[in-house]
């Protein structure tokens, strides 16, 4: 008996809006998705205020701010936060009762959800709790490196990501060199530039790439740098953090072997859901966790070893993704790109502002940043995130690995308004004076 209510919490669980009496929620209060208008194009649905006002209210509203900085991580839709407490309620009460006898083969649906959703096999994606682990053991454990070799990374990438391909250094004997990408490009510019890399190191074998930068957005040509790289027999990590539901794409679009991605930044699941993607066939080059064994090269899971985690998290997964697919990854990106038009198109004719990223709209996101003209110090950064903050009620963050120097980064979510947006470019017009000093 006690085993059937489990059961029946958890199908509803994965049918992503539990409501069934077990878990004591009304049918009156069944959270439903929000559902575009037919027959709209993702174009013309992205400037219809009234459908994002109407996706707004899935969402709890940040107070006391114009919050312009949802690239640290995703908020949950109601619904999926209605999911993530139930279940959380659930395993607390069943305990190790469920966590010994069902959880795995809930986890097992989650990770099928994400391949599906991908694109990838089941047997190609490792739960992480974060980017950061499932890339962190892809570096580590990369095992095709000799004395003399030489590894490539960005000023793009993210900056602990960075400090452990330098690391290599060190630990591996070989030589690790940085490309800086100028303050604005476009995807062939980049792409050159990575060429150019290649060239001048005919000693590379490996390269981290991140698909969007945590600095500006930038989008990098994640696929025609591999195609490159794999022609030159040049292994590619790809740090796909940032880009999952940001940007809408399948695996296969990246031409990656091995990838790491976030599910709760721009998939919206709750936070702690990381996954690491390896193409079947490649396991080879990576290693087990240390003390893992893994003899036939089969089994990507053996390269994490997680330990326990949250346990909700993973059982909220495909209401995360039911809830993405209901505004639809294509309507997400438009809804999000234009949000960044709108205050990237005002600030090009400011000539106080400076605009950073790409310059053309492939290499550009729902992100994006900015600095005041020729102020690129972590003090000037500081101050015009203060100033945002203070005089004008806008929070955003400063972020500090370019090469080009620091600025402040821009990051609206699909439950933002065209109206903070006109708050933000407004508070720009007024950047060009300087702070009144209190008396
Ligand atoms: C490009 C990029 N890589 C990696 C990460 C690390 O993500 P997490 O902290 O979720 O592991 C982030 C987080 O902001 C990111 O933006």
């Amino acid at each position: 008996m006690a085993n059937l209510k489990r059961r029946q919490v958890l199908a509803a669980l994965a049918a992503g809006a539990a409501a069934i009496p077990a878990l004591g929620l009304q049918a009156a209060q069944r959270p439903s998705m929000p559902v575009p208008p037919a027959g709209q194009s993702s174009s013309a649905l992205a400037k219809n205020e009234d459908f994002w006002r109407e996706v707004a209210t899935y969402y709890d509203r940040t107070e006391g701010i114009v919050n312009l900085e949802h690239g640290y991580w995703g908020k949950m839709a109601k619904p999926v936060q209605q999911v993530y407490l139930d279940a959380t309620r659930m395993v607390n009460a069943q305990n190790s009762y469920y966590g010994r006898k069902g959880y795995s083969a809930d986890a097992k649906r989650s990770v099928q959800r994400i391949a599906q959703a991908l694109g990838a096999h089941e047997d190609e994606i490792v739960l992480t709790r974060n980017a950061s682990e499932a890339i962190h053991n892809l570096i580590r454990q990369y095992q095709g490196l000799s004395k003399g070799d030489a590894v490539l990374y960005a000023d793009v990438d993210y900056p602990q990501f960075k400090t452990t391909m330098h690391w290599l250094e060190e630990s591996r004997g070989v030589q690790a060199r940085l490309i800086n990408l100028p303050s604005r490009a476009t995807q062939q510019d980049i792409l050159d530039l990575y060429r150019q890399a290649f060239d001048a190191n005919p000693n590379l074998k490996l390269i981290l790439l991140t698909h969007v930068s945590n600095q500006h957005g930038l989008v990098i040509p994640v696929a025609a740098i591999s195609a490159e790289a794999r022609q030159r027999g040049i292994d590619v990590i790809c740090d796909s953090a940032q880009s999952w539901g940001l940007l809408d794409y399948k695996i296969g679009d990246l031409g990656v072997d091995w990838a790491g991605f976030n599910l709760h930044k721009w998939i919206g699941s709750p936070v702690g859901i990381g996954v690491l993607y390896m193409r079947r066939g490649t396991l080879q080059k990576i290693a087990p966790y240390p003390g893992d064994t893994d003899p036939d090269h089969s089994k990507a899971a053996a390269r994490i070893h997680t330990g326990t985690a949250n346990f909700a998290s993973v059982l909220a997964i495909p209401a995360a993704l039911d809830f993405h697919a209901s505004i639809g990854g294509t309507n997400k990106e438009a809804r999000l790109r234009y949000l960044r038009r709108l205050w990237t198109d005002e600030a090009e004719k400011m000539p106080h502002i400076e605009v950073l990223g790409g310059s053309d709209e492939a290499s550009r996101t729902g992100m994006g940043a900015f600095r005041l003209a020729g102020k690129s110090s972590a003090g000037e950064a500081k101050d015009l995130q203060q100033r945002l903050e203070t005089e004008f009620g806008i929070f955003t963050v400063v972020r500090k690995g370019l090469a080009s120097g620091h600025c402040v980064r821009i990051t609206p979510q699909v439950f933002s308004s065209a109206k903070e947006i006109r708050t933000l470019t407004a508070a720009m017009e007024q950047l060009h004076t300087t702070p009144e000093m209190p008396p």
